[in-house]
């Protein structure tokens, strides 16, 4: 009787151990479950707590410490969500108004985390084109114009578009020197200049066959020959009309267009010494046979230019709708010497030289 009970209560005392041992041990093994009623005591529901649960200790140690977030699941729940940035996202989530969305693309994007932001500044960081140094001009840009958009999405493309290709400060102000160690994409407009001096070190005399005898930088000469003998096995003809133009003979020719026409109205069609593209031989103005420039438009050759310069290393450098970009009239006859791949690239994405150079030349 009296052994009995004695093992009764050595079974009870094991049964206790063991119980104890389950319940002390259980939340060692599994450390990353939360704290139920701390999440819930700071406002969490049960859906949330769910959520929360699924998260690191580390994690939901910091949700627990922290004031409830109205919009914490939404973060956990968003598609781009990396845990690994939950507390950056927490912080800039509470620093800003910004849409969740963009809380998310500036941290996964590791864009410093500060106060600052807009939904519209974010649209315009999301921007194909956008350039990070390029920032505070984007800002003020955006301050100048944003009562002309209705739309965060155009709004930003345009002030992508239009700081980068520099009209965020008037033509022939803050001009640059040309950077000609870029080459064949050397840039030459209303921002960057060539000095007087600047003569292209490999000039060549175009032959008669190929039109007027003037000259042009050879690697742009050679492409437009190989342009021309396929153009002319389809029955076309285009000629040289204008090629290397040096700083003198722009010169005298942006006078002459200025005393008929006025300063302000050939700056619209003509360079000013320095700043013209026909001063690095890589450009050359083009006709059908022996027509008008201005007539260009209008023939067979400028159809086939338009879908089969770059094939070349050519392109069309004034386009129509750009005008407020490159800061001239359309000029269906300018073409202007990149190479293939650069012409082809700027061909199939539909941008100004401008623009191009902004993003994919000059950062380089
Ligand atoms: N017509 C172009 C813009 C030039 O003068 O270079
Ligand atoms: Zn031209």
């Amino acid at each position: 009787m009296k052994k009995t009970k004695y093992k009764t209560n050595r079974i009870l005392i094991l049964v206790a151990f063991l119980l104890f041992l389950i319940i002390g041990i259980y939340p060692m093994l599994h450390p990353s479950k939360g704290d139920n009623d701390t999440l819930s005591n700071i406002g969490y529901s049960k859906e949330e707590i769910q959520a929360i649960n699924s998260l690191h200790k580390d994690n939901i140690a910091y949700i627990e410490n922290n004031e409830y977030i109205s919009n914490l699941i939404d973060i956990i729940k968003n598609s781009a969500f990396k845990e690994k940035n939950l507390k950056k996202y927490i912080e800039l989530n509470s620093l800003t108004n910004l849409e969740l969305d963009n809380v998310i693309y500036i941290v996964n994007m590791n864009y410093e985390i500060k106060d600052t932001y807009t939904n519209e500044i974010v649209a315009i960081m999301k921007e194909e084109y956008f350039i990070e140094e390029n920032i505070d001009r984007y800002i003020n840009y955006m301050n100048s114009i944003q009562s002309e958009y209705e739309n965060t999405t155009d709004l930003a493309k345009a002030v992508v578009t239009n700081v980068n290709s520099g009209i965020d400060v008037e033509f022939y102000e803050s001009v640059e020197d040309t950077d000609i160690s870029k080459g064949t994409l050397m840039l030459v407009n209303k921002y960057h200049k060539l000095s007087p001096d600047y003569v292209p070190s490999n000039l060549v005399t175009v032959e008669a066959k190929y039109g007027r005898t003037l000259q042009m930088d050879k690697t742009a000469y050679e492409a437009f020959k190989r342009m021309w003998q396929d153009a002319t096995k389809e029955g076309l003809s285009i000629n040289v009309r204008s090629p290397y133009r040096s700083y003198a003979t722009q010169k005298s020719l942006y006078e002459r267009y200025a005393s008929v026409d006025g300063y302000d109205e050939a700056d619209t069609y003509s360079a000013r010494a320095g700043y013209s593209e026909h001063q690095t031989g890589l450009a050359v103005d083009v006709v059908a046979r022996d027509d008008d420039l201005g007539n260009f438009e209008n023939t067979k050759e400028f159809e086939w230019m338009k879908e089969n310069a770059h094939k070349y290393g050519f392109i069309l450098r004034y386009p129509k709708g750009k005008e407020y970009l490159t800061g001239y009239m359309y000029e269906s006859w300018h073409y202007r010497y990149v190479g293939v791949d650069v012409a082809t690239d700027i061909y199939n994405k539909g941008i100004t030289f401008e623009e191009y150079y902004a993003y994919y030349i000059e950062q380089k």
